[in-house]
């Protein structure tokens, strides 16, 4: 494998002691409702960021990130503010870090290179794979010292609020953790509990990227996030969660929240029962709603979605925080291909935007890369 031969080289003539990997995801519905305790079905994908690594004696954890050409170092004791450090992406090793450290894990150096397949700033979570990468290796790396994965889960979401300031909910770590080949994943973030839904083997997940990266994702944001929070005290919840779709009918934020979760619950009985029709359904009100009550949508992720519904997808909605990035569709596995050159054929004609299309495979969660260790 190329990759690990650029991981191995980067850590100089020594091969690496481990070689770990990550995947991103991508969300099939239930967005902006992880953070109010709700429910959502991400899928990881096979999109990952793979880390080779080998300890280091003198305290300090060197990453190299073989896609930027880039190098940072920060101290093994997580002294250094995840907010704070240069350059911008050695922000969530130290989130990683702190986050370990806070937990235990004693301050010991390593070696790691890294590279990553997750487009960045398309709502796939390349983010929450370095995480999660980098703290099984750092894990890894500390002898004794051992984190169960749901643990391991909050740490990755702890870094990737201190690094990045964004209040995210728990769901793209957990799918990165969790993952389940050819499955999609039922989270209940209140409980963290996790049921694996098969997808239906004729379906194919396809992903289109609008070219639009999110730029004012992160203010808007903590903005959603804290108008769904009031709304859970003026109802005198403990969150939105426990709110029923009557007592928030006049407050579109919270009416997406709620009717979100209810999806979330539709939408595996679909999957289960085989109904298409129903699935695809959901997912369109999905976006309905996430464009107009909750207003994260563009005018370029509407078009994505309209175009794929017109070539004859299933069902298609924006897919995590919005403002830009990605949309997801259900399409027929035989008509994957086709569907998705026309639609974007039509996109680029219409915008002049060029989009990017792949069809998501379900992958495992993070783990082990399987002999590779030397
Ligand atoms: C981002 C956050 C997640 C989740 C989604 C929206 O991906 O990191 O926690 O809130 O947005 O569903």
């Amino acid at each position: 494998m190329v990759q690990t031969r650029a991981l191995r080289a980067a850590l100089g003539e020594r091969s690496a002691t481990g070689l770990v990997r990550a995947p991103g995801r991508v969300n099939l519905v239930g967005d902006h409702t992880d953070y109010n305790e709700g429910f959502v079905l991400p899928l990881a994908v096979d999109r990952e960021c793979v880390v080779g690594w080998r300890p280091r004696d003198d305290g300090r954890v060197v990453v190299h990130a073989l896609d930027l050409d880039d190098s940072a170092t920060v101290a093994a004791d997580g002294r250094d503010d995840p907010g704070a450090v240069e350059p911008p992406w050695a922000r969530l090793v130290a989130g990683v870090v702190r986050a370990l450290r806070e937990r235990g894990r004693p301050p010991v150096g390593l070696e790691a290179a890294l590279t990553s397949s997750v487009p960045p700033g398309s709502g796939l979570s390349s983010s929450a794979a370095l995480e999660v990468a980098l703290a099984l290796a750092a894990t890894d790396a500390a002898a004794g010292f051992a984190l169960d994965r749901l643990e391991l889960a909050r740490a990755c979401r702890d870094a990737e609020q201190q690094a990045t300031g964004v209040p995210c909910g728990p769901m793209d770590q957990l799918a990165s953790l969790f993952g389940r080949r050819d499955h999609a994943l039922l989270i209940d973030c209140r409980s963290l509990a996790i049921d694996t839904v098969a997808l239906p083997e004729k379906i194919a997940v396809l992903v289109v990227h609008s070219g639009i990266a999110r730029a004012i994702a992160h203010s808007a944001y903590a903005e959603r996030r804290t108008a769904c929070e009031a709304a859970a005290v003026q109802l005198g919840k403990p969150a939105l969660r426990d709110a029923g779709a009557g007592e928030v009918a006049d407050d579109p934020r919270a009416r997406h929240v709620v009717s979100e979760n209810q999806r979330v619950i539709d939408a595996v009985a679909a999957i289960r029962a085989g109904d298409l029709d129903a699935l695809g359904a959901l997912l369109l009100a999905s976006h309905a709603s996430l464009r107009d009550d909750f207003e994260v949508s563009t005018p370029e992720l509407d078009l994505l979605v309209d175009l794929l519904m017109e070539e004859g997808a299933i069902g298609a909605r924006l897919t995590g925080a919005g403002f830009g990035g990605c949309v997801v569709a259900l399409v027929r596995r035989n008509r994957a291909d086709h569907l998705a050159g026309r639609a974007v054929r039509r996109y680029r004609a219409a915008t002049g935007i060029e989009p990017t299309a792949f069809v998501a495979r379900a992958v495992d969660g993070a783990g082990a890369v399987a002999a590779e260790v030397t």
